[in-house]
């Protein structure tokens, strides 16, 4: 198996290289297309490539010892190489913060980033993760597969893990499907990446260029390259709301600068949710068109305002 893997690495060593398409991230990788770069990191064997994201390619790992599996992000190597950016070593820092929170709804992260040589010699950095056996959003959007119930469920379970990131002063940045982990039974719940923010105005520029992001989930006042807060993401989450309970984005746009134009324009109005999906009820309209309003001064102020709308939502009070 693993003589498999790494001749097909070496067949895709120059594709892999490669920066991804824009807004790739809607194209699924198929983990079995991914090279694997490293056998091992530190204690931990790799077993399986999980995906490829913007800034790296996220493995399956055990460590044999103590039967422990855990999730291996492998940063592409721009991380190690680029003096710059390691003299700032912004994602150093934020790591560290990210790695000093614990909270049932958020993926724990290891402390360190474990430095490991790949099978061409080169040194990568590598985030150690706690691994979710199971799926993310993206795929329970896509498959329709959940029931009204379960999907209210994960998204008052993820408004509690956002809450309790922001209470800790980090603003994710990137919500969006794909970093929000599902376990097969739907019994783990858990927000991923929220250490690989940037604090500074470049960030967005320099994520869309370095990962092909998308802007889908992006906050008018993100996409505005202004300052943003918390209630940026109250916006991205809003998006995902939209997303997971209709199947379908709330912008009608099929090209990037109209999809950036109706998600800045406050003359853009979203349809209500409910009119793709008659089971939603106007209460849960109204939560989601909240979370969504284009001025950060009209929407949800805090993941805790909006973390009560849906626990109200669940007992029928509203
Ligand atoms: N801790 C984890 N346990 C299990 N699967 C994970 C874990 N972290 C990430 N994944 C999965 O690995 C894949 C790649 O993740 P990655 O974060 O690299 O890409 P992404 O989320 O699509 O993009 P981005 O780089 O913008 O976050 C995704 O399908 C994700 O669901
Ligand atoms: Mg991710």
């Amino acid at each position: 198996m693993f003589l498999k893997w790494f001749f097909r690495k070496k067949d895709n060593e120059k594709k892999a290289g490669g920066a991804p398409e824009p807004d790739g991230e809607d194209k699924a990788t198929n983990p079995d297309d991914i090279p694997l770069e490293l056998t091992h990191v530190g204690p931990y064997e790799i077993v399986a490539p999980i995906g490829r994201g913007g800034m790296g390619t996220v493995y399956k790992a055990i460590d044999r010892q103590r039967d422990i599996t855990v999730a291996i992000k492998v940063l592409d190597r721009r991380y190690d190489v680029d003096k710059k950016r390691r003299k700032r070593d912004y994602l150093g820092r934020e790591i560290l913060i990210a790695a000093s929170l614990e909270h049932e709804n958020i993926v724990r992260l290891h402390n360190e980033i474990v430095e490991q040589e790949d099978v061409n010699g080169n040194i990568r950095r590598c985030l150690i993760m706690e691994y979710i056996d199971g799926h993310n959003l993206m795929k329970h959007i896509q498959d329709r597969d959940l029931t009204m119930a379960q999907m209210l469920d994960i998204i008052t379970r993820l408004c509690r893990g956002l809450d309790y990131l922001h209470q800790n002063k980090v603003v994710h940045r990137d919500i969006k499907p794909h970093n929000f982990l599902i376990s097969r039974d739907l019994q783990k719940v858990k927000i991923v990446d929220f250490g690989l923010s940037k604090s500074d105005a470049s960030w967005r520029t320099r994520r869309l260029r370095e990962t092909g992001g998308t802007r889908k989930y992006m906050s008018p006042e993100q996409l505005a390259n202004g300052s943003l807060d918390a209630r940026s993401d109250i916006f991205s989450f809003g998006i995902v709301m939209y997303e997971l309970f209709t199947g379908k984005h709330p912008c009608s746009a099929t090209d990037k600068n109209e999809l950036v134009r109706q998600l800045r324009s406050s003359s853009y109005k979203f349809e209500l949710p409910s009119k793709y999906n008659p089971s939603i009820t106007p209460a849960l309209d109204r939560i989601i068109l909240k979370a969504l309003r284009k001025h950060p001064d009209r929407r949800y102020q805090s993941a805790t305002e909006l973390l009560l709308d849906l626990t109200r939502l669940a007992e029928s009070r509203i």
